[in-house]
């Protein structure tokens, strides 16, 4: 699978959250207590910018006035009518057997990896004849 470097881990600081487009996909990167996670950016039910969703928490209940609120900051609620999707699996909560939205592995690696990595930029030999560049392509 190829690998796309997004950012700088600087530029996502926990609870932040960044657009970026992959292969002309739009992907909301979000850092939460330093974890990363990423979905694409289209809301199953009508196409919501989930990136600009509230992040919140899983609230668990075993009956009437007992509830837990767990998982803080991991429940993305899309801004348009209020879904809800689980960052880790991109499962929605309205109905998670059906619906999801997709979710992408996301890495944090040391800028040396990066450089040594398999991201190869494309070259095109280049030649100078009198006054002119030449670019063979
Ligand atoms: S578009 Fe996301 S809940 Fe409707």
């Amino acid at each position: 699978m190829p690998k796309h470097v997004v950012a700088t881990a600087a530029e996502i600081p926990d609870g932040g959250r960044k657009l970026v487009e992959l292969k002309g996909r739009p992907v909301a990167v979000f850092n939460v207590k330093g974890e990363y996670f990423a979905l694409y950016d289209r809301c199953p039910h009508e196409g919501g910018s989930l990136c600009a969703g509230k992040l919140t928490g899983l609230v668990q209940s075993s009956g009437p006035g007992d509830y837990q609120l767990t998982r803080q900051g991991e429940i993305l609620r899309c801004p348009w009518h209020g879904w809800e999707f689980d960052l880790r699996t991109g499962r929605s909560y309205c109905d998670p057997r059906r619906m999801r939205v997709r979710n992408y592995a996301v890495s944090v690696q040391p800028g040396s990896q990066v450089v040594e990595g398999p991201y190869v930029a494309e070259t095109f030999p280049v030649t100078v004849e009198g006054d002119y560049v030449v670019i063979e392509l």
